[in-house]
């Protein structure tokens, strides 16, 4: 029940269908803070490394073409519990299984075209916080809203 920060990433996918609007809102809609965003395209070295624990695994080289194929919109959300509430709000990893009511439930139908990439634990949110920003560009601060969306 304590405050996190997690990495989200707008995939390529979802730049170029026109979703990072949408995808954003959902996720700023449950309450997360957004604490740092910007937009940029992730080079191959980034995302070997943002997807080392994939490495060897038959869908590796695809996924780091994909991922490295267009800008991305990448975020730090701030809030209670926000690594599972990104990972709740996402839906499972393949848009088929997804429930509706979730983006890759609502929005995606191929689990290589899953439109949106969230932190899987607080250990790999801070590793991957740490490859797409420096300390100086995520902002703290609190908003009025806050004491109607958490009660302490
Ligand atoms: P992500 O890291 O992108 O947020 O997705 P995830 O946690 O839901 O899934 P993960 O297991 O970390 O897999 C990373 C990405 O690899 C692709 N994948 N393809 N063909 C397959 O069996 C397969 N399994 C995973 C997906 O694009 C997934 O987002
Ligand atoms: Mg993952």
């Amino acid at each position: 029940m304590s405050t996190e920060q997690t990495l989200v990433l707008v995939k390529p996918d979802g730049v170029q269908r026109g979703l990072g609007g949408t995808i954003i809102s959902r996720l700023e809609a449950r309450g997360l803070r957004i604490v740092a965003m910007k937009m940029l395209q992730v080079s191959r070295d980034m995302a070997m490394k943002h997807y080392g624990a994939h490495q060897g695994k038959p869908f590796f080289n695809g996924l780091v073409d994909f991922i490295t194929s267009g800008p991305v919109i990448a975020m730090v959300l701030e809030g209670r519990s926000a690594v599972e509430m990104v990972r709740t709000t996402m839906g499972v990893t393949d848009p088929l299984k997804a429930q509706p009511g979730t983006v890759r439930g609502d929005l995606g139908v191929d689990i290589g075209r899953n439109l949106v990439h969230g932190s899987d634990s607080t250990e790999s949110a801070a590793q991957e916080i740490g490859f797409f920003f420096s300390p100086d560009e995520i902002l703290s601060y609190e908003r009025d809203v806050d004491r109607w969306i958490t009660e302490s």
